[in-house]
């Protein structure tokens, strides 16, 4: 009977999904999903942000993710009011409750949605959770890939206090920021920031669409004071959302643009196709009928990979970057 035991138990443990960093090729991987802030009525969560929750913990047990980078719209419609919010409990903790999600990290940025309520009350929900970071409006991450000397800086950008707040139901482009000054110290934050930056790859996240084929289109503010500046700088991709659909562009100076805004509504529109220079747009996923999806994200040694996942669990499509070359 004891022997029985033994061997089930090591049966058992051959079983088990190993820990990422040690079972496969080295890399950094993570999620990027956006838009997935539920409903502000019973139940506080749609189908599609549910569906997202659990392939997202079921790929993070099989292929493992070191943290779940969020592009904003965390809580529709109006943000939350203070930290002791219910909606922290019933749109975020009790929505990614799967074991697998339980130790792994959320690097947040606001959407305008989040705007329309209390920011420094999702700040000050970090000293709250344990899992949710969100250290300030805008900030930088680091990070090494693991077992290599790689490294990847992040860049969190806050662009609705950088363009100006948008109703997203009447497709409104932010035409202002409230702020001027605020606007203007991160804009010189992220350029001196992006000027020093010697990681093998610079990623830079925000909530607006640099490129968009969508309902929004280009955000006009972004593509003329962001999108010469991830040129300039070498960066490897643009990380957002707001769009409520999947996306993947590639520009001719090699920036890849990665919208991932399918976590809680999806919509077909393409409106903005004609304000999209031709040749931009790679993957377009809006079905009215799909769960949403997000993209998944491995950092390896020379690329970084980018697959785009229904939350079906299909795989929509696949593409990579090259590394910085070194200096
Ligand atoms: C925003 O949230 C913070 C943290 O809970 C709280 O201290 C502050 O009073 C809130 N602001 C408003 C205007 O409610
Ligand atoms: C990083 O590692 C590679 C191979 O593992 C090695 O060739 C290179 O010299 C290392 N670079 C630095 C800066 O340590």
């Amino acid at each position: 009977m004891a022997r029985w035991t033994v061997l089930l138990v090591l049966q058992a443990s051959l079983l088990l999904p190993r820990p990422a960093s040690s079972a496969r090729s080295p890399s950094l991987r993570f999620v990027v999903l956006g838009d997935w802030g539920g409903v502000p009525n019973a139940p506080f969560h749609t189908a599609r942000e549910m569906a997202n929750a659990k392939e997202i913990a079921r790929t993070v047990a099989i292929m493992g993710a070191d943290f779940i980078l969020s592009t904003g719209d965390n809580f529709y419609f109006t943000g939350v009011h203070n930290s002791d919010d219910k909606r922290f409990q019933e749109t975020f903790e009790d929505v990614f409750s799967d074991p697998a999600l339980r130790n792994v990290p959320w690097y947040v940025l606001a959407g305008n949605h989040d705007h329309l309520g209390n920011v420094s009350a999702q700040i000050a929900y970090s000293k709250v959770s344990k899992r949710w970071n969100f250290p300030s409006l805008f900030y930088r991450l680091h990070f090494k890939i693991p077992r290599t000397n790689m490294s990847v800086a992040i860049f969190m950008l806050d662009t609705v206090t950088l363009c100006g707040n948008s109703d997203d139901f009447l497709s409104q482009q932010p035409e202002r920021p409230r702020d001027l000054t605020l606007a203007r110290t991160q804009m010189s934050w992220l350029k001196k920031q992006l000027a020093a930056a010697k990681e093998d790859y610079v990623l830079v996240a925000g909530h607006y669409p640099v490129w968009s084929i969508a309902e929004h289109g280009p955000t006009r503010c972004l593509v003329k004071h962001l999108r010469p500046l991830l040129a300039k700088y070498g960066v490897t991709a643009y990380l957002c959302g707001h769009d409520h659909n999947l996306q993947y562009l590639l520009d001719e100076s090699g920036v890849g643009y990665v919208l991932s805004g399918a976590g809680n509504f999806m919509d077909p529109s393409v409106r903005h196709q004609r304000k999209v220079p031709n040749g931009y747009l790679r993957f377009h996923y809006g079905a009215e009928d799909s769960l949403g999806g997000f993209a998944y994200v491995e950092m390896g040694p020379k690329e970084m990979a980018v697959t785009y996942i229904e939350a079906s669990g299909k795989s929509l499509f696949k593409t990579s970057l090259p590394r910085r070359p070194r200096a």
